[in-house]
């Protein structure tokens, strides 16, 4: 009997292939010192294999997937010769929605008070984490144009919530405060102008709140909410919120602990498959120069790795990623001078240290 885990790495595209080399370098030398059994299998989706086959994800991918690995070691998506996205919809929402990954799991925690735009707030300040619901809202393609092209045109989203979705990631909030030890749960929506669907998310929220008495509640409508999240951080431990809103709010999120080069995300359905990802997309701007920040894919690395039981690489990632930016053996983005490979074998190098 192996405990072997099997990995789908997805560099995708842009900055995507760099930083994901960066990361599972440094994850495989850390599994391989742990003695831990790994095996690491490349898929080559994205634009390239786009534009080439216009295959997104292969035929039979996703039931792959569910069936024969534990996690999914994503990039980014986004070139601009495919300038609707058409791809990125195919295999990044085809993979969240098609493995049904409710949970779009953003922590936001600052390392280092230099890198956060607020005066006078330091690592106690911000720290907290957005649950996104990850499988509906304005992002399920319910909608349509009609007088397409004409000045008559008109286009409908429709923003879809149902009692189930808003139910599941509400509890798995709960459940993540109530495991962790934190202290409350915050919920953003727009009740007060969006009639029907915040009323389900207010309903909702307060029937799985009363089930977890230990556990402080609260709630701001969104646009508030955004404005304390830059006034007052500190008041924040989990927050949960619609796919649309915690798209907007982790973006914040990241913007106030460094930026994209340090944000991690996991997308997650407890007991399936998980997919792990860095919050950036694939930065064309700087794509194939070796100056992307691989911290936010380390950090990535550290998330699945705590996902699939290997704490002690997690937390070696974690402290390394804290000695880098003291030293400053990081990217330009945050004041450094090296590029994104040699970012990453500082990492490696102190994460293999503490293994
Ligand atoms: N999950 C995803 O795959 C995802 C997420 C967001 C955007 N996108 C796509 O990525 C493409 C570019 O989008 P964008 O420019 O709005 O967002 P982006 O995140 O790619 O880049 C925004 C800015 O942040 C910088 N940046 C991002 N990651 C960085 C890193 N690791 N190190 C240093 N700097 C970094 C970029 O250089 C750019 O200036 C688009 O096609 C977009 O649709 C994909």
């Amino acid at each position: 009997m192996t405990d072997l885990k099997r990995i789908a790495v997805v560099p995708g595209d842009g900055i995507g292939p760099e930083v994901i080399d960066a990361g599972l370098a440094m994850l495989k030398a850390a599994t391989e010192k742990r003695g831990r059994a790994f095996e690491w299998v490349h898929k080559d989706w994205g634009a390239e294999k786009w534009l080439r086959e216009g295959v997104g994800i292969p035929e039979g991918g996703l039931k792959d997937l569910e069936e024969n690995y534990d996690a999914v070691y994503f990039g980014a998506l986004g070139d601009p010769r495919i300038p609707d996205m058409a791809h990125g919809r195919e295999i990044l929402l085809g993979m969240r929605f098609g493995l049904d990954l409710f949970v779009n799991m953003r922590p936001v925690e600052l390392v280092a008070a230099e890198f956060c735009p607020l005066k006078n707030k330091g690592p106690d300040e911000v720290n907290f984490i957005v649950f996104r619901e990850n499988t509906e809202d304005l992002y399920v393609s319910v909608g349509g144009n009609f007088k397409k092209n004409t000045p008559d045109e008109v286009a409908v989203d429709e923003s879809v919530h149902t009692r189930k979705g808003v139910e599941r990631i509400i509890r798995y909030a709960f459940e993540f405060a109530k495991s962790q030890g934190r202290r409350k749960v915050t919920l953003g929506d727009k009740s007060n102008a969006v009639r029907f669907g915040g009323s389900l998310w207010q309903r909702t929220f307060k029937a799985v709140a009363a089930e977890y008495p230990n556990i402080d509640t609260d709630h701001f409508f969104v646009d508030v909410l955004a404005m304390e999240l830059v006034r007052r951080p500190e008041h924040f431990d989990v927050i949960v919120t619609g796919n649309l809103f915690g798209d907007i709010l982790s973006d914040l999120g990241a913007g106030l602990v460094g930026g994209l080069g340090l944000a991690a995300s996991g997308n997650l359905h407890p007991g399936k498959i998980a997919l792990f990802e860095p919050v950036h997309g694939s930065a064309p701007d700087i794509a194939g120069e070796d100056k992307a920040n691989p911290i936010a894919a380390a950090l990535t690395g550290a998330m699945m790795m705590t996902y699939l039981g290997e704490n002690d690489i997690a937390q070696a990632i974690q402290e390394s990623v804290q000695e880098v930016i003291a030293a400053r053996e990081v990217t330009s983005d945050l004041g450094g001078a090296l590029g994104t490979k040699a970012a990453g074998e500082a990492l490696t190098q102190r994460v293999l240290g503490k293994l």
